[in-house]
């Protein structure tokens, strides 16, 4: 099928679902300048993930903060691109009931999404690891940059980026919104991600089958009363790809997305 032809498709799907969701990963943010993890110039190819476990941090947090600055400080510079514009405009169209995000650069909510599920939290903040005390990310830099390292609270607590390290929990929370949402949803939008990091990508078989790939071996039978419609936005294909995926559409969010809304807004206008 062409991509014109699977933009229609889409769209129609994304027209009659009930309740639509999406999952975005770091894929949407790329065309904002914002590197992925596992692509090509992704930030796994250039640092040590294990430099970003909880255990590494605990053990020099002075050396997370130092390479906090050369990787994510002045990110409030950077600009939600059409990805982020196209998933925002699905919301306002009442086509996205929910938009769940890997992504803690708060670029969805920029663009003007508002129901976001945060699923490993947002560099918007810091937290204090002492008495849980929140402290804008901007200023908490500013006083890194001025020779704070690591930067603390009043109480003494050192401070850590208010995002899930490797090694921590998903926030209560956000994991049981996502849940929830991946639940019920009959259909899933998933763009700009690997899907390839748990528990975040057990949400699209959650989605299809209303259980975890990690309970089960194999596809087996749809606990949910009906599997949703699976649809991937990627550059390349996933693991969703030819197994739950019902639609792949290869090519950039920030072109492919705006298609999809143009086309769905075609259609809600008879
Ligand atoms: N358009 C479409 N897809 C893109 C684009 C783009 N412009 N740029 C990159 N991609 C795709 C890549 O092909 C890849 O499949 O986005 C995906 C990004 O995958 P990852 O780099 O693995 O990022 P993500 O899936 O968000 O990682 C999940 O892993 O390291 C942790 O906490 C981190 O939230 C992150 C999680």
């Amino acid at each position: 099928m062409s991509l014109e032809e699977l933009v229609e498709r889409v769209a129609g799907e994304i027209v009659r679902a009930r309740w639509p969701v999406a999952l975005t990963g770091a894929g949407v943010s790329t065309e904002s300048g914002i590197p992925d993890f596992r692509g090509p110039q992704g930030l796994w190819r250039k640092y040590d993930p294990n430099e970003f476990t909880y255990s590494s941090f605990m053990e020099d947090p002075a050396r997370y903060w130092r390479r906090h600055m050369e990787i994510f400080a002045g990110l409030s510079g950077v600009k939600p691109n059409p990805s982020h514009y196209a998933l925002a405009r699905l919301e306002e169209l009442g086509r996205l009931k929910c938009l769940i995000t890997q992504n803690v650069d708060g670029l969805h909510q920029r663009a003007g999404s508002r129901n976001v599920v945060e699923f490993h939290g947002s560099l918007s903040q810091a937290k204090c690891l002492r008495c849980g005390s929140l402290y804008p990310m901007e200023e908490v830099e500013a006083r890194v940059r001025a020779g704070e390292i690591p930067p603390k609270c009043g109480c003494g607590g050192i401070l850590k980026p208010n995002v899930v390290f490797f090694e921590e929990p998903i926030p209560f929370e956000a994991l049981s919104r996502a849940q929830a949402e991946a639940l019920r949803c009959d259909l899933m939008l998933v763009a700009g991600t690997s899907a390839s990091v748990y528990p975040a990508a057990e949400l699209p078989y959650l989605a299809k089958f209303g259980r975890s790939p990690l309970y089960f071996p194999g596809l087996e039978p749809v606990v949910k009363d009906r599997p949703a419609v699976i649809v991937e936005v990627n550059l390349n294909p996933t693991q969703l790809t030819d197994t739950i995926a019902d639609y792949s559409l290869l090519g950039k969010t920030g072109e492919i997305l705006p298609k999809i809304v143009e086309r769905v807004e075609g259609l809600l206008k008879g």
